[in-house]
């Protein structure tokens, strides 16, 4: 074991560790402890996240779409067909609150027939790429934890009628996990505790991967990069790129009109004067109640995890720190007499970055509004606000056979 592991394994008193004081800690676990960024744990006393003043910021209203629609389509598609946009699907979260034990887009929605959820967004990328006679360039973000699953799926389904050379896997990165005491949580007998670090790190991780080169390759000028579990997620939408792109700005940021206040989605909102995204636990209740004089909420548009970032300011930001989020979840471990402990609570602090903080690093961000009925269900439970139940509603709406 390394000097300043030990040193670190004592400073900090850990529980489940001290015993590789004494004897010989299994290679895989020696690693890990010596890649674990050891200053998180300082982090835990602190918790709250620093942000600056909060104020309204609007969006390009659906009205407002839909007057330059073909204008913003033409420019959008035009872009698509040159090849200078690229998609990236952030698949390697763990969807614990689904809890379905695979990959979260290998679940199955289909009601008569399969239908899984990365085969229904790349149906709806395929819209796109159908109407431009050119494939986009997807890359899929996955996790340590879901890699040769995610792959082996995709395999497996043909990539679902997309060409595969277009289609591109990276992984993200792992951190250690730690008990509210701030002791690091060992997982197996030859492993810490590890989970992804967040949906924020996915830039550096491409990066990691050798990607830029590929973007570079092909002259990839924009990202639009989505989450895995909004089936009505849609995909270099060219509306959407024209819109960002006829901005003069350098990342957009898709949005809905809230449910009601207190809906539990981040909102666009301007922070030191920056576009940026407030928690909906951040906003005080008056902030999430306030009006404008036409009675719409000075918070009301919420983000659904469907950004466009220009790939020059990605590179521009990418050395800059994010801000740590830490949160509570559920994670099973071993305890110091070797007990597998598999908690009904949450028990741990998990590490994340989170992309809703790069919009700030973008400096500046066109939210544009989208209907939520034709492309909002996010599917994060099993039943409930959010759901399975949910989502198939809605994608029957949108005439999608289950
Ligand atoms: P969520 O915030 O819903 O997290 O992810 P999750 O891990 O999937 O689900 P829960 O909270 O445990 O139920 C939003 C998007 O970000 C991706 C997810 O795959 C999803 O597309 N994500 C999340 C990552 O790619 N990596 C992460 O570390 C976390």
């Amino acid at each position: 074991m390394k000097d300043f592991v030990t040193e670190k394994i004592q400073s900090t008193n850990q529980k489940y560790l001290s015993r590789f004081l004494t004897e010989q800690a299994p290679a895989k676990l020696e690693k890990q402890l010596e890649e674990m960024n050891w200053t998180y744990l300082d982090m835990i006393h602190d918790r709250e996240a620093k942000r600056g003043t909060f104020s309204p910021l609007t969006a390009m209203e659906l009205s407002e779409v839909e007057a330059k629609k073909d204008e913003f389509y033409k420019t959008g598609l035009e872009a698509i067909k040159q090849c200078k946009v690229g998609a990236i699907l952030l698949a390697g979260g763990q969807g614990t609150r689904l809890g379905f034990n695979k990959a979260k887009g290998m679940f199955n929605v289909g009601l008569t027939k399969e239908l899984y959820i990365f085969e229904q967004l790349i149906a709806n990328l395929k819209k796109v790429t159908d109407a431009a006679g050119v494939y986009v360039p997807l890359y899929i973000m996955t996790s340590e934890k879901n890699d040769t699953d995610t792959r082996a799926f995709f395999e497996e389904h043909a990539y679902f009628g997309y060409d595969k050379n277009f289609v591109k896997f990276f992984v993200q990165e792992m951190v250690p996990a730690v008990d509210f005491d701030g002791n690091v949580l060992v997982e197996s007998e030859d492993s810490l505790a590890m989970s992804p670090n967040g949906n924020g790190g996915w830039f550096s991780s491409m990066i990691k991967a050798g990607l830029d080169q590929d973007l570079k390759a092909k002259g990839v000028e924009w990202l639009n990069v989505f989450a895995v579990d909004n089936v009505l997620q849609q995909i270099a939408d060219p509306v959407f790129v024209g819109a960002v792109m006829e901005s003069g700005r350098v990342s957009g940021a898709k949005v809905v009109r809230k449910a009601d206040p207190h809906e539990k989605v981040g909102a666009m909102c301007l922070e030191d004067g920056k576009p940026s995204i407030v928690e909906y636990y951040e906003l005080t209740d008056e902030m999430a109640e306030a009006k404008n004089p036409n009675g719409s909420l000075q918070y009301g548009f919420g983000v659904i995890l469907n950004y466009l970032f220009r790939v020059d300011k990605l590179f521009a930001i990418a050395d800059k720190q994010m801000p740590l989020h830490i949160v509570e979840k559920k994670v099973p471990y071993i305890d110091e007499n070797g007990n597998a402990i598999k908690p009904e609570t949450p028990n741990a602090f998990k590490f994340e970055t989170l992309i809703l903080d790069m919009v700030y690093l973008m400096d500046d961000c066109l939210p544009v509004e989208v209907d939520r009925r034709k492309e909002f269900a996010p599917i994060k439970n099993a039943t409930g606000t959010d759901s399975v139940e949910s989502a198939r509603e809605l994608l029957k709406e949108n005439g999608i056979e289950l």
